[in-house]
This record gives structure tokens, C-alpha cells and sequence, in this order.
């Protein structure tokens, strides 16, 4: 007796869920993909090498150039779209957004222009984001962080303007954040400090400003931190150097000032690179630096460092630069 209306009820609350959970999409097809991907077509200004021309109707969009579908319950969606080096100039349509199965874009080193839809917020199975190498103008849309499966979010090499919206903090998944050779502004968002997957962070060439937020502090598996070229002031949190997966240290070309710790080769003892030149660092260089074995390049140039040069550094095999020029540091036995 009781069954039916328990049965009616779990029926119309499915329909009710699920018209709020997937809203409009629910009706998405393969349908939807092909006029999506044609749209896309549509905006392209200049495609040189033809790679669209295998985009027409006679042959299924799974076999276009660059389109890949997959899946064992949607064979027929699209998962993934590449065309790296295809020449291709034009923006990128905003139906990019309906393609709802996509995880992977990578539509690196081309010429698309405009802005970077804030439709690619709706792709919420999207993994890589690929867009380094292009022209894209405009600020990178907070939208995307609606994307909560991304790990590789690459946009460098383009004129992006504007800050990094904070609510990047929030993709969790988030494994390299490549952002570097733009024109972002702005400081950097403490929110950073929650990529917890993060393992490669790379601001460099930018006009970003403030001080290093403590909370970088918390990126355990941060193995690539790039901020030079940057107006990046203040002193590194002490945080920073308790990081011993980091590899390559690079804050050069910034505003920096205060002292290496101590034991900085310690702390960090899988570093490869040190690169803080460029900068208002004073005090003695650390001697602990040739603890750091795999050091193979340490440019310390143009800042205040005074004392002597460790004698020391000889013990490091692999280091093949050291540039220590533009400072104040006398050759010699340690004071
Ligand atoms: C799905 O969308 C198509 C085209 O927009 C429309 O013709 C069709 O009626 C829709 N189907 C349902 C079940 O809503
Ligand atoms: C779209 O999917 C339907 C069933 O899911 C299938 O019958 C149809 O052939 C597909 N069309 C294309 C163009 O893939
Ligand atoms: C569609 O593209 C395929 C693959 O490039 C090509 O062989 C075919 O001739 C094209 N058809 C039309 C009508 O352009
Ligand atoms: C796209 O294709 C290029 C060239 O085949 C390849 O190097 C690159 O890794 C691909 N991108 C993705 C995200 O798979
Ligand atoms: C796809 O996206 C475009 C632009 O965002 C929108 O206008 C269109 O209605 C969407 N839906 C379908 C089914 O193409
Ligand atoms: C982009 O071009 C550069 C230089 O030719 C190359 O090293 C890189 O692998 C290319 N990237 C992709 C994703 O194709
Ligand atoms: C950018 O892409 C162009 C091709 O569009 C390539 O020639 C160039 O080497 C790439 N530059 C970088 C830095 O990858
Ligand atoms: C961008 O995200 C907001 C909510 O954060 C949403 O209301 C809006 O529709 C999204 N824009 C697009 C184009 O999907
Ligand atoms: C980090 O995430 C926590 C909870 O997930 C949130 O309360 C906090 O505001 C976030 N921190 C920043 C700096 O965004
Ligand atoms: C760095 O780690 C050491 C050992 O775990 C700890 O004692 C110290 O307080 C940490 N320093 C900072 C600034 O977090
Ligand atoms: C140091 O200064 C020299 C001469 O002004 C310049 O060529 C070099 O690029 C600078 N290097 C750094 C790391 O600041
Ligand atoms: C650091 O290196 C020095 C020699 O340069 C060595 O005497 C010392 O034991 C090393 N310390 C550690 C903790 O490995």
C-alpha cells in the first residue's frame, strides 16, 4: 500500500531535483555539441592552415580535427578540444560554454582575441585550461571558478588585465597556476593559500604589487614558485622557506627587501634554483645554501647583500651559475 505513493514521490522529487541541479543543460545533446563546435567555427576570422575544413557536415564532429569524444556512456560528446599551433585567429564563441562534457581545451599558441568567455564556467567537468600563447584580452573571469574539477589552468602569454580573482582560491583541484607574461595589476590573493594541490604557482612577468600573503605558507606541495618581474614589496613570510618541496625559487625583479635566513639550505633542501636578483635583499649570504646539493643556479645580484662569499659553494657539483655582482660582498674567508 504504501509503495506507489512513496515511488510518485521519489518520481517528482527526482524531476524537481534534478530541473535545479541541471536546470536547462538536462536537455543537452550531441546535438547541442556539433552546433556548439560549428559556432566556434563560425567566429574563427582566419584559419591559414585549414584546420576547420574537415568541421562540415559530411563527416560526424567526433572526426573534426582536434575534437575528441569519448566516454563509455556519451561516445558521442565531446571531451576534448586541441588545436595548439593552428594559426587560428578570432574570438572564442561563448557556445564554447554548452560543450558540457569537455575536459580538456587547449587551444595554446594561436592568435584568439577578445576576452576568455565567462561561459567556460559552466564546463564543471573541465580539467586542463590551455591557453597560453595567444591574445586574449581582458581579466580572467571569476566564473571559472566554477570549474571545480581544474588542475592545470595555464593562461600565460597573453594581455590579460586586472586581478586574479580571489575566488580562484577555491578550486582545490587546482595542481599549476600558470599565469605569467601578462598585464594582471593587483595583489596576490591570499586565497592562494588554499590551493592546497598546488604545485606550480608561476606570476612572473606582471605588474602585480603588495607583499607575499602569508598564507602561500600553506602550499605544502608547492615545487615551482615564480614571481619575478613582478612590483612585489615587503619582506618573504618565514613561511615560504619552511616549503621543502620547492625547486625553484624565483622572485627576482621586485621590491623585496630583508635577509636570507639562515638556514635557508636546510629548509629547503631539494632547491635547484634561487633566483631573488633584482631586488633590496641585505645581510650575509648563508652559508647553509651548500647544503641545498641540487642547487645548480644562484643569481643574488643587484641587492645589498654584504659579507663575505661562502667558500663553500665549491662543494656544490652541479652548481654551473652564480651571479653575485651589484652587491657588497667580499671574496675570501668568512668574517
Ligand atoms: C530539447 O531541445 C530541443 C531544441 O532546443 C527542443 O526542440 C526539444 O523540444 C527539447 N526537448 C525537451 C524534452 O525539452
Ligand atoms: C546523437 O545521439 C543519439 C542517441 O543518443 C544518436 O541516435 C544519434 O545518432 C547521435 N547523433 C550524432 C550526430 O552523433
Ligand atoms: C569534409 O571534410 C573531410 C575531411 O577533411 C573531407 O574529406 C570532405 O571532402 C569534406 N566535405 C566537404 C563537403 O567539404
Ligand atoms: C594537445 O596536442 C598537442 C600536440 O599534439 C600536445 O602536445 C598537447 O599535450 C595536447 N594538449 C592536451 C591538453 O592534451
Ligand atoms: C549555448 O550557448 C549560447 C551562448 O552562450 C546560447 O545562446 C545558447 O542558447 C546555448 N544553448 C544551446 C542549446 O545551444
Ligand atoms: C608552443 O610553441 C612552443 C614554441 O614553438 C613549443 O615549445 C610548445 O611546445 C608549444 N606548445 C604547445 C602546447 O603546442
Ligand atoms: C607562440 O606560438 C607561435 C605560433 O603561433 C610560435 O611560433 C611561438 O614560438 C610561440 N611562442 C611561445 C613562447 O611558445
Ligand atoms: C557566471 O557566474 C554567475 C554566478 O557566479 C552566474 O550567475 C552567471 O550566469 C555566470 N555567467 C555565465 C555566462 O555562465
Ligand atoms: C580558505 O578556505 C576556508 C574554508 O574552506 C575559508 O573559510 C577561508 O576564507 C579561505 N581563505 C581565504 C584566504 O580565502
Ligand atoms: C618551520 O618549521 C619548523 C619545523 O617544523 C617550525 O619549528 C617553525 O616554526 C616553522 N617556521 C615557520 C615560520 O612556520
Ligand atoms: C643587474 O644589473 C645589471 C646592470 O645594470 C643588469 O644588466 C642585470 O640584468 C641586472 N640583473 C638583475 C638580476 O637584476
Ligand atoms: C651542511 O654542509 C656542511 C659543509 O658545507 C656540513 O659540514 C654540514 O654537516 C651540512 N649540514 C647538514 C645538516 O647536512
Amino acid at each position: 500500500m504504501d509503495l506507489p505513493p512513496m515511488n510518485l514521490w521519489a518520481f517528482w522529487s527526482f524531476l524537481f531535483l534534478s530541473s535545479c541541479l541541471f536546470g536547462s543543460s538536462a536537455n543537452f545533446s550531441n546535438e547541442t555539441d556539433r552546433l556548439s563546435l560549428l559556432n566556434f567555427k563560425h567566429l574563427i576570422t582566419e584559419d591559414p592552415l585549414n584546420s576547420l575544413s574537415s568541421w562540415n557536415h559530411t563527416l560526424h564532429f567526433c572526426h573534426w580535427q582536434g575534437v575528441t569524444c569519448g566516454g563509455r556512456r556519451h561516445p558521442q560528446r565531446v571531451t576534448a578540444l586541441n588545436l595548439t599551433g593552428q594559426k587560428l585567429v578570432g574570438p572564442i564563441s561563448p557556445f564554447i560554454g554548452n560543450l558540457s562534457f569537455l575536459r580538456r581545451i587547449d587551444l595554446s599558441n594561436n592568435s584568439f582575441s577578445g576576452p576568455i568567455p565567462e561561459e567556460m564556467g559552466r564546463l564543471f567537468r573541465l580539467q586542463y585550461l590551455m591557453l597560453r600563447n595567444n591574445t586574449f584580452t581582458g581579466e580572467i573571469p571569476a566564473n571559472l571558478t566554477r570549474c571545480s574539477e581544474l588542475q592545470l589552468l595555464y593562461l600565460n602569454g597573453n594581455q590579460l588585465i586586472g586581478s586574479i580573482p580571489t575566488e580562484l582560491g577555491s578550486l582545490t583541484k587546482l595542481t599549476r597556476l600558470i599565469l605569467g607574461l601578462n598585464s594582471l595589476t593587483g595583489n596576490i590573493t591570499p586565497s592562494f593559500g588554499n590551493l592546497s594541490s598546488l604545485t606550480y604557482l608561476y606570476l612572473s612577468i606582471n605588474s602585480i604589487k603588495g607583499s607575499i600573503p602569508d598564507e602561500l605558507g600553506q602550499l605544502v606541495r608547492l615545487s615551482i614558485l615564480a614571481l619575478s618581474q613582478n612590483e612585489v614589496s615587503g619582506t618573504i613570510p618565514p613561511q615560504l622557506y619552511n616549503l621543502s618541496s620547492i625547486l625553484l625559487f624565483d622572485v627576482g625583479f621586485n621590491r623585496l627587501h630583508g635577509n636570507l635566513p639562515p638556514n635557508i639550505g636546510l629548509t629547503l633542501p631539494n632547491l635547484q634554483g634561487l633566483y631573488a636578483g633584482g631586488n633590496q635583499f641585505t645581510g650575509p649570504i648563508p652559508v647553509s645554501l651548500s647544503n641545498a646539493s641540487g642547487l645548480f643556479l644562484i643569481d643574488l645580484s643587484n641587492n645589498s647583500f654584504s659579507g663575505s662569499v661562502p667558500l663553500n659553494f665549491g662543494s656544490l657539483k652541479g652548481l654551473s651559475r652564480l651571479r653575485l655582482w651589484g652587491n657588497e660582498l667580499r671574496i675570501g674567508q668568512r668574517s
